[in-house]
């Protein structure tokens, strides 16, 4: 592949793949069957290359530049592996709803096929584990999206860095990534002892505990004991979005459910703790101020739920509680959850219940990486630990975090009246 033998894509591919690998040190490639990357989203320098272009050269040197990282212009050929885009921008199908470019949506939708036709799974979420891609225990991944690639590392026993867009570029076209960091067996150990000494339970205990964890720990590996439900899906997917956003959190233990670590001495492989913490009342409350720091106005005015991308369990509470009412006029609300569980939701009449109330549901991407939300938010309410953290600095609109009940309930009032119990 080095030597262009598989063609000059693949060539691209693998000179940045070794250049990668040796700034990183790794001794050698590792052969992968998954990859998770970005290859789909439009963004003006893209629009740009198309309207000079044309749509394939366009799309062809926006890959070039963007994923192989070179400013040649290579045919893009099909996959080697199985591959599939996360989150991108939204579509036309959205185009009622925001200010977003109009010419940008519909440059989604014509990416899509470009893409779909070169066996890029066009998933277009951050949870591509909710809609069926499940590695197994062991399986060596290259996956971009931190909030995926914790889930990926913690709860599914699977290998992966945080990888970028061009990494991911790369490995789909040669099936390879550096054999480094999480990959080896010995840097996946747990580091960082947390003591939970106060019940966590619901969504929103799970999103402060990862906010406050991730803030502390940053990169290294927490390995979570105490006062912890059994946690499903939803709640670990939450934590880990967290975790990643106030910390670099790649990894955590939990004994009994991440699989490496079926009790807590097999989290530390047999050494000791580097630091153990403690999470108590005063820790939480220190992550539920500095998740509502940025908010002071209680008239909210955006209710944004679904991140990451809503689990169908998730839509359902959400149309449940909103069954029958109707949302304050001038407050609007977004779900976001993946296109494939938008046919379930509709198929299920959950979406129905939503759109009687005033709501709508989303796909494909959310307002933290569109840079899109409803005309004229000011205040945000949102369910999300990752969107709070988010949202203010990237867009400047002050932000809510509570849970869900406390999210439909300012829907419903347009005033936020959420708190710690
Ligand atoms: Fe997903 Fe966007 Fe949140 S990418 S994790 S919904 S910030």
């Amino acid at each position: 592949m080095f030597d262009g033998r598989e063609g000059h894509a693949v060539q691209k591919a693998m000179d940045l793949l070794v250049r990668y690998g040796e700034a990183l040190g790794a001794e050698r490639l590792v052969d992968t069957n998954n990859v998770c990357g970005a290859v789909t989203a439009p963004s003006p320098m893209k629009l740009n290359l198309v309207k000079k272009l044309g749509l394939e050269q366009g799309l062809s040197a926006g890959f070039s530049e963007m994923n192989l990282d070179t400013e040649e212009i290579v045919e893009v050929p099909r996959a080697k592996v199985y591959t599939c885009q996360l989150i991108q921008q939204f579509g036309p199908d959205t185009a009622a709803l925001h200010d977003g470019s109009r010419e940008l949506l519909d440059l989604q939708k014509e990416s899509d096929a470009f893409f779909g036709s070169r066996g890029v799974h066009i998933m277009a979420t951050c949870t591509p584990y909710q809609v069926g891609n499940v590695p197994v225990k062991g399986e060596h991944c290259a996956w971009m999206e931190s909030s995926a690639v914790v889930y990926c590392n913690s709860v599914l026993g699977a290998r992966t860095n945080t990888e970028g867009l061009e990494s991911t570029g790369a490995a789909s076209l040669t099936g390879k990534i550096p054999y480094w960091g999480f990959h080896l067996s010995e840097n996946r150990f747990g580091t960082h002892l947390v003591e939970i000494e106060v019940p966590v339970d619901d969504m929103m205990d799970w999103g402060l505990l990862g906010y406050y964890v991730g803030e502390i720990v940053q990169d290294q590996i927490p390995v979570l004991h105490g006062k912890l439900s059994q946690p499903e899906l939803m709640k670990l997917k939450h934590f880990g979005a967290a975790a990643s956003s106030s910390g670099g959190v790649e990894m955590y233990h939990i004994p009994g459910v991440t699989p490496e670590a079926p009790a807590l001495d097999a989290s530390f492989g047999g050494r000791r703790p580097a630091e153990t913490l403690t999470y108590g009342e005063k820790e939480r409350r220190i992550a539920y101020e500095n998740l509502n720091a940025s908010a002071k106005d209680r008239k909210v005015d955006f209710i944004m739920l679904g991140c990451p991308h809503d689990s169908i369990e998730q839509v359902w509470q959400a149309a449940r509680q909103l069954e029958g009412k109707r949302l304050h006029s001038g407050t609007e609300l977004w779900i976001h959850t993946p296109r494939a569980l938008r046919e379930l939701a509709d198929r299920s009449g959950y979406t129905k219940m939503i759109e009687d109330a005033g709501g709508h549901i989303l796909s494909d991407s959310c307002p933290a990486i569109s840079r899109m939300m409803p005309r004229g938010t000011r205040v945000v309410a949102t369910d999300s630990a990752k969107q709070a953290h988010y949202l203010p600095a990237i867009t400047g609109v002050q932000t809510w975090f509570g849970s869900l009940k406390e999210c439909i309930e300012a829907g419903l009032t347009g005033q936020w009246s959420g708190g710690l119990d």
